[in-house]
């Protein structure tokens, strides 16, 4: 047992297989991230039945009632806070997120997402690279700063492209290393190793690359 434990709040809008490795990965005795619980701007979201079915606590918070991004946001903070997370984990959170937001929680939000940034911010990544004739395409963990998809990066992990590859095929292999590199972020942040310094994402005190932590096949 982990002299000290790490209390985790997951946002997701989706399927959940991140959180899903998250959940896998935090099993053993030995992992001090306690996921204490999961939030959904959608009642159908799957992850949500993910989450249950690890005995994990649920709420759901729609949108549609909403008077704005602000009010919106105010109310996901409260029901966040109300779980005393030391992080807060974006797992396919299919929401932009307020300044107010962001900055309530800076230096302990992450998020996923599904290229190499810079390259690719927003959506429709896989089609981007391919369309682009890359040769490398890949996902990256970072630190939610204001910026959108822009924040300081933790770890990257590199993903060839295959001949032959459509957006679907190369999703998938993204998709598995997502399952690598999330678990392993959230458990150095968990360890105390992981931090986010004035110049950017420190790991054991050291400033890490620009590009992150990176990880080639
Ligand atoms: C992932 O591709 C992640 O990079 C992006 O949203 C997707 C979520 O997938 N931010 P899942 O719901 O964890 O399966």
């Amino acid at each position: 047992m982990p002299s000290k434990t790490c209390n985790v709040v997951v946002l997701l809008s989706g399927s959940g297989s991140n959180l899903q490795a998250l959940i896998d990965n935090s099993r053993g005795e030995d992992s001090p991230v306690r996921i204490r619980g999961v939030i959904s701007n959608r009642a159908d979201a799957y992850g949500l039945q993910r989450a249950q079915a690890a005995g994990i606590e649920t709420a759901v918070l729609a949108h549609g009632g909403f008077d704005g991004r602000e009010a919106f946001d105010a109310a996901l903070m409260a029901l966040i806070d109300g779980f005393k997370p030391d992080l807060v984990v974006l797992a396919g959170f299919m929401r932009i997120l307020s300044g107010g937001f962001v900055r309530h929680y800076q230096g302990r939000l992450l998020n996923i997402h599904p290229s190499l940034l810079p390259k690719y911010k927003g959506l429709h990544t896989h089609q981007r690279a391919l369309e682009a004739g890359d040769a490398e395409h890949g996902c990256s963990v970072h630190f939610v700063t204001e910026e959108l998809d822009g924040g300081p990066l933790v770890v990257q992990a590199v993903v060839p492209v295959e001949p032959g590859d459509t957006a679907d095929s190369l999703a998938q292999r993204v998709h598995r290393q997502e399952h690598q590199i999330y678990p392993l972020a959230v458990r150095w942040f968990a360890e105390g190793r992981l931090r986010l310094g004035e110049q950017g994402a420190l790991l054991d005190g050291q400033p890490l690359a620009a590009s992150g932590h990176l990880i080639r096949p």
